[in-house]
């Protein structure tokens, strides 16, 4: 019986999508525990491709069970365009579970992120702020719960503090109460079957020594507490965060796996001391196809930085690392890491609270060209992979080196 956690080592897109979908076969339950539609990976098997937003990567794995917890935020209409697209292609939805303690995205939070955040931090645009925000002041959310349990005093009482909130950034209110009100209702009756107190349903799971994995979403750097403040998400990412979505106890967690691309990247505003505005990030973005998969945002991409991975390494209690799209590099003639920062003249190892003043100092690896991975890995990959497992003190136990679930080893 395990209980494991996934979870993102730098800023989100690190290919956490394939390594769930490929290591969820052991499992009997995938659960997701943070975020919303802000998140996305896209799942390939044979020549089916699956973009998912909410439902657990393990689309594919009809027998398991998908629950979506507590911590997640739920956008109604992308949970059932998902289901939908699920059942189309054949799939069941029949094991999904969503917690009746999550919360629900409404028109207001789509509205007020545009307003608020967007310009300043580059939000996907999805409600993600406005929702946890109003998840912690408690007066103005609306639950999974609340679906059952005298909405439409919820939704008037709610509206009514939303219209003067928009209205007073001279916003139009593009909402309508009862058009909102049905489609909850329909929303409601729709999920119905699949809503459950998710925390009972996962610890009796562990009684009967069940596999369960829990599936992070974004990356470690996006955290609201422990990321690139204020060009964070609005939940916390780190593996701390599995215990609070999902209502796992933290001493029933076994592996914590962290999921590192072989180089860096990010979307959105925010420090990032070893971008490349240069061709080498070009090619980075090429090579790697670099794109927002729900935005369609191209990506800042630049070199490895060591002081990032060991800080997630480290605040994470990362058990193991998953090293991914190592072949991207293979069209680089010298492959370049960053060790430590430089910040006002003065040398640093540690992760500062503000990066933006950060100058990278590097260290260059040879090259080894275009690889035939399923042969084995280069000698000068694999001391590329030795130095990162030595600056971790982490060992890595897959190589990803393409989307397909075969272009992948396993370390051990
Ligand atoms: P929000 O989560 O939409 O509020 O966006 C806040 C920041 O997190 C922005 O810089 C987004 O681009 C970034 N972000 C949110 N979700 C993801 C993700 O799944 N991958 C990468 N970046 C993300």
């Amino acid at each position: 019986m395990s209980v494991d956690i996934v979870v993102g080592t730098q800023w989100g897109d690190e290919g956490k999508g394939k390594i769930i979908d490929i290591l969820a076969k052991n499992y009997d339950y995938i659960v997701r525990f943070n975020g919303g539609n802000n998140a996305g990976h896209t799942i390939k098997v044979g020549d089916k491709k699956f973009g998912l937003h909410l439902i657990p990567s393990a689309v594919f794995y009809p027998e398991k069970f998908k629950v979506i917890g507590n911590g997640v935020v739920i956008h109604p209409e992308t949970l059932l365009e998902e289901i939908k697209k699920v059942e189309e292609a054949g799939y069941s939805t029949e094991k999904l579970r969503i917690s009746e303690r999550a919360h629900i995205i409404l028109d207001w939070h789509i509205m007020l992120d545009g307003i608020e955040a967007q310009k300043k931090i580059g939000t996907t645009k999805r409600g993600i702020g406005p929702v946890y925000a109003d998840k912690a002041t408690r007066v103005t959310a609306i639950r999974i719960f609340d679906l059952y349990d005298n909405l439409k005093n919820k939704v008037d009482f709610i509206s009514k503090i939303k219209k003067q909130v928009i209205g007073s950034y001279g916003q139009p209110i593009n909402f309508d109460i009862d058009d909102l009100y049905n489609k909850l209702n329909q929303f409601a009756e729709k999920i119905k079957p699949y809503v459950v107190d998710t925390q009972i349903l996962l610890n009796e799971a562990i009684d009967k020594k069940k596999n369960i994995l829990l599936e992070g979403a974004q990356g470690t750097m996006l955290d609201v507490d422990h990321g690139t403040y204020p060009y964070v998400t609005s939940s916390n990412i780190v593996s701390g965060a599995a215990c609070i979505g999902t209502g796992i106890p933290p001493n029933k967690i076994n592996k914590i796996i962290g999921i590192a691309k072989a180089y860096t990247t990010r979307v959105g505003e925010g420090p990032f001391p070893t971008e490349l505005n240069d061709e080498n990030g070009k090619k980075l973005r090429e090579q790697g196809k670099e794109f927002g998969t729900t935005t369609n945002r191209p990506r800042r991409c630049g070199w490895l930085d060591l002081v990032v991975l060991r800080y997630a390494c480290r605040i994470n209690g990362i058990t193991e690392l998953v090293l991914t799209k190592i072949d991207v590099l293979d069209y680089f003639e010298e492959i370049i890491v960053c060790t430590e920062y430089k910040i006002n003249g003065k040398k640093t190892t540690e992760m500062p609270i503000n990066s933006e003043k950060a100058e990278p100092i590097y260290k260059t690896f040879k090259g080894w060209g275009k690889a035939d991975w399923a042969k084995g890995i280069p000698k000068e990959a694999k001391e590329y992979m030795k130095f990162i497992e030595k600056e971790t003190r982490i060992k890595i136990s897959i190589l990803s080196y393409g989307p397909k679930r075969d272009e992948t080893l396993f370390l051990k």
